[in-house]
């Protein structure tokens, strides 16, 4: 009696989930017909359920520091937009501009970041770079007004920290890694610019509570993509190094936001007895101040521009500096264009019109794109423009949370858009005007969520450029290495930037 009673119960749910499955196959073959749309193909893969086999190749690849090719080369093998499975998961990817496009732009509501919080909360919390929907938008009001030209364009504070990255440069032909360097500068300047006050990394001695935080924050950072990768899993997984990391840097940041907040009361009440109010160097922190006065709402949007704003800029400097050291034929043209400043340093308009020097970023960082690939998960079932059916060129059905990832290293080098020497690096292509890549260029990412920090990262990086070349007339490379990808958050050199720089006679 009691076991036919739990197998009615068992095929009850059974016919349950069964129904359930039919009626999404119908629903989703409707939507599909209403929208002409059809899935995109897969690759060949040893079975589809798991897609162990394809996890394993992206670890290898990963620890051979060759993914980013291995994915170029699957785009070469099936095209522009295919679907995979791994782990359980099918996604698809694409390279196809109007498809990023989709994503981005024209589609933006029908896509999101997906659970980033639940892998980077511990450390950034609730801000900018971990939020959807309406607490996004919140973050993005209060951060955006504060990367006005104005803030962007202070480039005296910014120079404290090029004289410190100088002092560390043997000037007697030794070798230094310049990577490391440009990791520290950018650990400087963003926390000076964030916090107003500079954790000085280049300058000040190890062991300094500014020093601990600096090298807490790395940590907690460097593992962050295995906590991505963990999935829901993450819940479960104890990390005590990583806890005890995080705590460091929230008690660090709380003792500048508590300072911060005491000043703004104080100012407050200054205010309300004769109505002055102090002018102040620009620092982000004040600015938040004005408009909330909720210290962990400080905490978690400081720590989410550190995040975004910090290594990104370092890494740009990084690639910039190994192609320079590799190619006499750009540090000479680069060096030319410094010169017509005749010593003079730049400011935020001389930058602007130097046109060798954008070129040059902007071939660095077609190549060497900071963050090489990405994704959004569907928030429900919607339609990109191209990639679907056998052809791959029928509208593409997307379902409810599929990922959707995209590679920005891959449609970099596409010779259908940059053409037969996409391979090449070029700066000169970009004066041609026959080169209108549009969507195709991407390396700060487009539509509502684009990078907040261009303007001030490119600014920072033309400035770094120039000081180096007004203060060192020559690079040596010191490593005969051909490129290789060190991928975590971001893109940097797996082997470093091994140089020596010759000062100019002065
Ligand atoms: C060369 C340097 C940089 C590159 C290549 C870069 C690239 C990017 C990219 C691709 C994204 C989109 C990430 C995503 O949606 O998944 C992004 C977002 C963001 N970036 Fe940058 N970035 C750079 C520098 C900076 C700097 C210096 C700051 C601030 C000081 C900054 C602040 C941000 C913020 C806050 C976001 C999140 C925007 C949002 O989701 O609304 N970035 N950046």
């Amino acid at each position: 009696m009691e076991w036919s009673y739990y197998l009615y119960a068992g095929a009850l749910v059974l016919a349950f989930f069964v129904a359930l499955k039919i009626s999404d196959f119908i629903a989703v073959a409707r939507f599909q017909k209403k929208h002409g749309c059809k899935p995109a193909r897969p690759i060949p893969q040893r079975e589809r359920v798991i897609g162990y086999d394809l996890y394993k190749a992206q670890v290898k690849a990963h620890k051979e520091k060759r993914l980013l090719d291995l994915s170029r080369k699957r785009f070469a093998d099936y095209g522009n937009t295919w679907s995979a499975t791994m782990m359980g998961r099918t996604f698809i990817n694409t390279t196809e501009p109007e498809n990023i496009k989709a994503i981005l732009a024209t589609n933006f509501k029908d896509f999101g970041i997906g659970k980033r919080i639940n892998a980077f909360g511990p450390l950034l919390g609730q801000g900018i770079f971990t939020s959807d929907g309406a607490l996004w938008e919140h973050s993005r009001a209060l951060v955006r007004p504060n990367f006005t030209r104005t803030q962007v364009a202070d480039l005296t504070t910014f120079e404290t920290h090029i004289q410190h990255l100088f002092a560390r440069v043997p000037r007697d032909g030794g070798v230094v890694d310049i990577q490391n360097l440009f990791f520290q500068l950018t650990m400087d300047s963003a926390s000076e610019f964030l916090l107003g006050v500079s954790v000085n990394s280049l300058s000040s001695p190890e062991g300094s509570e500014s020093n601990k935080f600096a090298a807490s924050f790395d940590f907690a950072q460097s593992r962050l993509g295995n906590r991505s990768r963990l999935g829901m899993l993450v819940h479960i997984f104890r990390d005590a190094e990583f806890d005890k990391a995080c705590k460091i840097v929230h008690e660090y940041v709380d003792g500048i936001v508590d300072g911060a907040l005491e000043r703004a009361k104080a100012l407050d009440l200054e205010k309300n007895i004769d109505g002055k109010e102090r002018a102040e160097r620009y620092i982000f922190l004040d600015e938040l101040v004005k408009a909330t006065r909720n210290p962990k709402q400080i905490r978690d949007e400081l720590l989410n521009v550190f995040l975004a704003g910090r290594d990104t800029t370092a890494s740009l400097l990084s690639h910039s500096f190994h192609v320079l050291a590799r190619r006499q034929d750009i540090w000479k043209k680069l060096k030319a264009e410094v010169d017509e400043l005749n010593g003079a340093k730049p400011t935020y308009e001389t930058l602007r019109n130097m046109k060798y020097l954008k070129n040059f970023l902007n071939e660095a960082l077609r190549l060497y794109p900071i963050v090489p690939g990405n994704g959004r998960f569907a928030n429900k079932a919607t339609v990109l423009p191209t990639g679907g059916g056998p052809q791959g060129k029928d509208p593409l059905f997307v379902a409810k949370d599929q990922v959707v990832a995209y590679s920005v290293y891959t449609m970099h080098r596409m010779p259908s858009i940059y053409g037969p020497d996409a391979d090449e690096f070029k700066p000169e292509r970009w004066d041609s005007p026959s080169l209108r890549p549009g969507w195709g260029y991407l390396p700060f990412n487009g539509g509502p969520r684009i990078c907040v920090g261009q303007q001030f990262a490119l600014t920072e990086a033309s400035y770094t450029i120039v000081r180096i070349l007004q203060e060192f007339g020559d690079i040596i490379p010191r490593d005969d290495n051909p490129w290789r990808e060190q991928l975590s958050l971001t893109l940097s050199v797996a082997d470093g930037v091994k140089v020596t720089l010759v000062p100019r006679e002065k």
